[in-house]
């Protein structure tokens, strides 16, 4: 636990909490069911954990809605089985991040409820984004900005007035030019750090400031162009003031503290700029959950998002899954090619983030119901969009029916499919062929092998082959047709499937 500056190479795992581990049987993740299961992530050989909200919301957008940003919500627990988490996991040498939501707030958050009460043009609407409409009678939109879940970004009150949310009517925007704001979401990261935590994950990194004026965008369905637009909500200038403040507070405490922001930008200098010397520490790399599966397209992103944090000084961040996203099991096509992606993600230099059951090679479950879905992207879209219920299941832990040891109740907040009783915790670790029996040995060896450069060797087209973390050499076959392993190298370290006859199959990585 010791390690100077740990993120920099770190394996960080995913708890998205309320579907992780029930301990008090009502069928939602909690706090509790975080502590017991420790041993199980310590086992995996992960470094830290990430915790998606765990805050007091009224829970419409899966805790991204907070209303009180210092207390632990009845749902998942107390701030004393927060704080008996965080000593456990230290005990374990698991460092905690928590998230931190600083862009909207829960519309039942009392600065909200307040902003409602007061009249237009008063002081206590000036901490949200309250404008006038257009029109005649005010009766249109302040501008044409669109709600990353679907539909129009304001919402009118009875008043006439309109407010921002760039997420669900239920999240409205704060305004970050407002004193009060910035003092208070200081506050929040001295809260936090205070008890104990190892660094923050920030939440929707590139929003928090919108441009002078609000101006139109001009054009509609801004949204299919989430990631990669120049939009006049996101990634604008003036939030790197933002994160210079934070990255004061977080210097001024001891131990290496860290941030990473959730920065949905492009292209990667301009996400490079979040992680100058004096702002976060760390930007997740989504580059991984648009690229094709291709040769060609996995090594353009390696290199980008390589040159990119090497010129800003930082290390970089793989991702492959995570709770807002479908599970690469399923978007990749296969769990062959899931796990071949993985092995090619752990050999490179830099941090990797897992999202919980990736471990178990779970796919998206498609076919819920839609009486189930909770997703306000859902919701919203009218179902146009599926939403991200389907990579939010519960953890299977064990047994062989649904909801599989995840909870004593009945049924959890999310069914599992009846076929996942061969995916549990329980059933793998029995299995030294099972997905979860190889991210533990590939996370034990990556373990061992910290620190170098990548550097790429000639290989077929559709193949990848480099040298990485600590001298591991990798090898990947994007392709359809099986390649001869490179010479010299005839025992694989790990493979992501068997090898056969000296030759590397379709959709599969070996280590040497
Ligand atoms: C981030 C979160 C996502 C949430 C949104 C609004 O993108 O990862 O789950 O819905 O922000 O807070």
């Amino acid at each position: 636990m010791d390690s100077a500056r740990w993120w920099r190479d770190a394996v960080i795992y995913e708890v998205y909490v309320r579907s992780f581990a029930d301990d008090t049987g009502d069928g939602t993740g909690d706090l509790p069911g975080v502590t017991q299961r420790l041993p199980y992530l310590r086992d995996l050989g992960v470094d830290a954990i990430w915790l998606t909200p765990f805050y007091r919301s009224p829970m419409i957008d899966g805790g991204y809605d907070v209303t009180d940003h210092r207390d632990v919500d009845p749902l998942f627990g107390t701030l004393a089985d927060f704080d008996a988490m965080r000593s456990r996991a230290h005990e374990l040498g698991l460092r905690v991040i928590v998230d931190l939501v600083p862009n909207h707030s829960s519309a039942e958050h009392p600065w909200f409820r307040e902003a409602l009460a007061a009249p237009p043009g008063s002081p206590a609407r000036e901490r949200y984004v309250f404008r006038p409409g257009q029109g005649p009678n005010h009766e249109l939109p302040p501008n044409d900005w669109e709600s990353v879940f679907g539909g129009g970004a304001w919402v009118r009150v009875p008043d006439g007035d309109w407010y921002l949310h760039l997420f669900d009517a239920s999240q409205p925007d704060f305004n970050w030019q407002h004193p009060e704001v910035q003092a208070e979401f200081e506050s929040i990261l001295r809260y936090w750090l205070d008890r104990g935590v190892d660094g923050f994950r920030v939440d929707v990194a590139h929003g928090l400031v919108k441009a002078e004026g609000l101006p139109d965008v001009g054009r509609p369905d801004q949204m299919q162009e989430r990631s990669r637009a120049v939009l006049p909500y996101w990634d604008q200038d003036g939030i790197h003031e933002i994160y210079r403040s934070w990255r004061a507070i977080l210097d001024s405490y001891p131990g290496d503290r860290m941030a990473v922001a959730e920065a949905w930008v492009s292209p990667p200098e301009r996400l490079s700029r979040y992680v100058a010397a004096d702002e976060m520490h760390q930007a997740f790399n989504f580059d991984f959950l648009t690229a094709p599966w291709s040769a060609e397209a996995y090594r353009e992103v390696i290199d980008a998002c390589l040159t990119a944090s090497e010129k800003a000084g930082a290390t970089t961040t793989w991702v492959l899954s995570n709770h807002d996203v479908r599970r690469h099991t399923t978007r990749l096509g296969s769990l062959a090619r899931a796990r071949a992606a993985t092995l090619m993600m752990l050999a490179l230099p830099g941090s990797a983030y897992l999202y919980q059951g990736e471990e178990l090679g779970l796919p998206e479950v498609l076919d819920l119901p839609d009486g189930l879905r909770q997703d306000p992207e859902f919701i919203r879209s009218g179902g146009e969009m599926l939403g991200r219920d389907g990579c939010r299941i519960p953890l299977p832990w064990s047994g062989t029916a649904p909801p599989f040891g995840f909870t004593t109740a009945p049924a959890a907040w999310l069914p599992a499919p009846p076929a996942w009783e061969l995916l549990t915790v329980e059933a793998q670790e029995a299995d030294p062929t099972s997905t979860l029996s190889f991210y533990r040995r590939a996370l034990a060896l990556r373990r061992d092998r910290a620190g170098g450069a990548l550097a790429w060797h000639d290989a077929p087209p559709d193949v990848l082959h480099f040298t990485g973390r600590g001298g591991l050499r990798c090898v990947v076959n994007l392709g359809h047709t099986p390649v001869p392993l490179p010479q010299g190298y005839p025992d694989p370290l790990l493979s992501s499937a068997p090898l056969v006859g000296g030759t590397l199959s379709p959709d599969t990585a070996a280590w040497f």
